[in-house]
């Protein structure tokens, strides 16, 4: 069923691929046309199955673990899990996890490849395969993934079971993966791999390096066609060698990137061919009209314009103007930047070295396509609507999602506002559901521009965000 956006996408470029079929060979220029959609449209496919089902890092754990998760839960869930049927458990365990079913095979999680021995290895939509309205959408950030718990219980599991410990296992008492669920320590896993490799990717020894550990909430793929540099401080150059940066495992040595370069050209060709999903519920269209005259006044400058003739700026804002959370531009130094330029990752231009911005000084304003369906926001995910986004002086301090449900009124998470965490909570996948705007690394200051709007002009505004 074409439901999903990269179904979709991928069913609109199967089109064009049939067509291409009965073209009249008049048309030429409309034939090379047609065959180039046919075989981008393969590329798109190619890329999106080497991610479901190739695994390119060593194995986490096996079905068998997978499938005694429950045994060391806290004791009324475990219980409950215990007088279960294996599909209900499974499903526990999915949403325990923030794990969703793939659509082919719903008792295979889209977030990771299970291969046919049963392993189950990590893939980019542990973080980069979330949910829009409970369903799931590929390259819609995945804002319940809960790495940390998933991992300690795996650990535990294992250890119960007299199952050796992977890379992950381990490393993980080394680097925190994500104190909230929903974020990760993404960035500082990147920093930590290439800290082990010299420019051309060989596997080099050096010792530990203590990093700036902070949690980030992973950005959408859907605006990956319109961005010519990644990363919220857009360091990088876009380019296909920059995605396989996550796969830096000692397993995988230098010829491993080199072997797989043309998969990630695949990659970057289906990341490339997502869009932004539709907002599904009313949209008042006098009120989203004002709300278009109140965003080119006061946000196209660094966002962009959206409908019939759209432009991204990319602009990057200094971190004195912008005032969001610092620490993310600060843990990724300028040495490691300056690496990176000069690695096999930054010379994948055809016409020579790519452009690396070594010494960002702030982050750059992101395209706002399919924004009401990514929350939480800001890079750190402090904030849980677009509401409160546009109202900083009444940002919660301490939150937790409700469950799944999606926020009509305020435009993202529905949420609970506490006053402090409760630290008595036995359950740790619980306590992780809070985000701690105090925190470090996790402020929800900064981005003040809607402050001098008035509730009116807000309002018109929120609903225009929806029509992006
Ligand atoms: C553990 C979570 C995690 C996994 C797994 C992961 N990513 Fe990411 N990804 C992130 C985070 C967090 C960022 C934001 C980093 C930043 O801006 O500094 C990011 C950024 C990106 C971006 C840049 C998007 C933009 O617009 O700036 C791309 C593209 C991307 N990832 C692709 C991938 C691919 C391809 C894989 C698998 C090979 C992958 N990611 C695996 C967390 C993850
Ligand atoms: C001076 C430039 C600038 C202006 C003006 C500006 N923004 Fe932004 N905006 C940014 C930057 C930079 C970020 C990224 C900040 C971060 O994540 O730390 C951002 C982030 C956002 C985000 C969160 C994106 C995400 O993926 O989480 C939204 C939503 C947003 N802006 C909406 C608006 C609206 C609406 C206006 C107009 C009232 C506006 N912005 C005005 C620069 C700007």
């Amino acid at each position: 069923m074409a439901r999903y956006s990269y179904f979709l996408s991928i069913s609109v470029l199967i089109t064009s691929l049939l067509n291409a079929g009965f073209a009249s060979a008049e048309c030429l220029e409309e034939v090379d046309l047609q065959r180039s959609s046919k075989s981008e449209a393969k590329r798109v496919m190619r890329g999106y199955r080497l991610l479901v089902d190739t695994p390119l890092l060593q194995s986490d754990f096996s079905q068998e673990v997978f499938d005694n998760l429950w045994k060391v839960w806290p004791k009324t869930l475990s219980e409950r899990a215990r007088l279960a049927s294996a599909d209900v458990r499974r499903k526990m365990a999915f949403s325990r996890y923030g794990l969703t079913p793939r659509e082919d095979n719903p008792e295979k999680p889209l977030q990771y490849v299970v291969d046919s021995s049963g392993n189950w290895t990590m893939n980019c939509f542990a973080c980069h395969g979330g949910t829009v309205y409970g369903k799931p959408v590929a390259g819609a950030p995945n804002n319940r993934l809960a790495l940390q718990t998933l991992t300690e219980e795996v650990r535990q599991t294992k250890l119960q079971l007299g199952k050796p410990l992977s890379r992950m296992d381990l490393g993980s008492l080394v680097i925190p993966l994500g104190t909230t669920n929903g974020t990760t320590n993404a960035v500082v896993f990147g920093m930590g791999l290439m800290s082990q490799r010299d420019v051309n990717l060989n596997v080099v020894f050096s010792p530990p390096k203590t990093f700036v550990h902070h949690d980030m909430d992973a950005p959408v793929w859907w605006t990956f066609h319109k961005r010519p540099n990644l990363y919220i401080d857009g360091f990088a150059q876009k380019g296909h060698r920059g995605l396989m940066q996550f796969l830096m495992i000692p397993e995988n040595d230098r010829n491993f990137f080199i072997e797989h370069e043309d998969d990630f050209r695949d990659v970057a060709s289906y990341i490339s061919s997502l869009r932004a999903p539709k907002y599904l519920g009313d949209i008042n269209e006098s009120l989203a009209s004002n709300g278009q005259v109140v965003f080119e006044t006061n946000c196209s400058k660094c966002h962009g314009t959206y409908g019939e003739t759209p432009f991204y700026p990319n602009v990057r804002i200094d971190l004195s103007n912008i005032g969001t959370d610092p620490v993310r531009l600060h843990a990724l130094e300028v040495a490691g930047r300056r690496k990176y330029s000069r690695s096999w990752f930054a010379h994948a231009n055809e016409e020579g070295e790519q452009e690396t911005v070594v010494d960002p000084k702030g982050y750059v304003a992101p395209p706002l396509d399919g924004i009401w369906a990514s929350a939480p926001y800001l890079h750190n995910g402090s904030i849980p609507t677009l509401w409160h986004l546009l109202h900083p002086d009444k940002r919660p301090d301490i939150w937790k999602p409700k469950g799944e449900e999606f926020d009509e009124k305020l435009v993202g998470l529905k949420i609970k506002e506490v006053t402090e965490i409760p630290s008595a909570e036995p359950d740790a996948a619980i306590r992780r559901s809070y985000f701690n705007t105090g925190i470090s690394g996790k402020s929800n200051a900064g981005h003040d521009y809607p402050a001098i709007l008035t509730d009116r002009q807000r309002e018109a505004l929120l609903e225009y965000l929806k029509t992006l």
